[in-house]
């Protein structure tokens, strides 16, 4: 593998979703493989999770470690042929070209704008750094995908669901600002490549894009969408079709207890309770968000570790 930039720079993803639950079943295994290899982490947007638990696995495989929050550095300017005389102080040529004389593996965040659609599809940030960098680049959340988040998805539902071909429902919940569509984007195309009944529920003019769902059952009832679920993934995302806005906050899409039913809960967190979700699904027995995000750790592992051994 080259780049981690997406799932399917996987070549044996069900194989990785396995790599992953060995690790976290023996962390240090492969504890010398990143012997005197250093990662860094570029961050253009704010983290918890994918900024410590990318560590946690860098270090579990012997690796040092790096973290760079952009908005402690230069401006950066991606113009081809800009006159860099006004606010941006140093091309992303050179920068990313100056972060690999340091790291062997550069991971980046950097999320959707949600203004401008064709910008957002171009992948300006992830895209750059795949060109210029010249060593193997990891997507920590871009304009489109979060593949270790959709990769974590798969790898939670495997360990915890025994059911063959679970019925797994995403369902679009109301949150107050605009929020990208990565997350949910790298969830349906993980289920995709899993053995799921899957059926994405979301208001009308909250459909995703198309080429993503192309396949996927979409129920705008919720009540009927959520009927008989093993698995309730919850998330919010900004309109598709009216690109980045916010059409719909109904309280009524908000998953309940009652909702719920029998299924285990999933979302890939941060999650703003009693908007999205109500605290007795939160703090109830069927919640397996804090196992999701802790398995954070092991799917970056097993992506970093088929990085370092494609580049040894
Ligand atoms: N789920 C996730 O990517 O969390 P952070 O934004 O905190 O990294």
């Amino acid at each position: 593998m080259k780049h981690y930039s997406n799932l399917d720079s996987l070549t044996d993803f069900q194989g990785t979703v396995d790599l992953a639950l060995q690790l976290k079943a023996d962390p240090y295994a492969f504890e010398d493989l990143g012997k005197r290899k250093t990662i860094a982490l570029v961050f253009f947007n704010s983290s918890l999770r994918t900024r410590l638990s990318t560590e946690k696995a860098a270090r579990n495989l012997g690796m040092d470690v790096m973290v760079l929050n952009v908005s402690d550095s230069w401006n950066l300017e991606f113009g081809d042929g800009t006159v860099m005389n006004m606010d941006t102080a140093e091309h992303i040529k050179e920068a990313t070209k100056v972060i690999a004389q340091y790291a062997d593996i550069i991971a980046v965040r950097a999320f959707a704008g949600l203004k401008d659609k064709d910008l957002d599809y171009t992948e300006k940030v992830l895209n750059a750094f795949i060109k210029h960098a010249g060593v193997p680049i990891v997507n920590m959340e871009s304009a489109l995908f979060h593949p270790l988040q959709g990769l974590t998805d798969a790898v939670t539902i495997k360990e915890l669901v025994k059911k063959k071909r679970p019925k797994v429902v995403l369902s679009w919940a109301p949150h107050p600002r605009a929020l990208p569509h990565a997350v949910p984007n790298s969830f349906v195309e993980a289920m995709k490549l899993t053995d799921v009944d899957l059926v994405i529920t979301n208001p009308e003019g909250y459909d995703l894009d198309p080429n993503i769902t192309k396949g996927v059952t979409i129920n705008h009832n919720q009540k009927e969408a959520l009927k008989d679920a093993d698995v309730v993934y919850v998330k919010n995302w900004s309109s598709f079709e009216d690109y980045g806005e916010v059409k719909n906050t109904d309280a009524n899409w908000m998953m309940t207890k009652e909702k719920l039913g029998k299924a285990i809960f999933m979302h890939c967190l941060p999650v703003r309770r009693n908007v999205v979700v109500v605290d007795a699904v939160l703090d109830s027995d069927q919640s397996v968000v804090i196992t999701q995000a802790g398995n954070r750790t092991y799917a970056a592992q097993a992506v970093l570790k088929l990085l370092l051994d494609s580049h040894e």
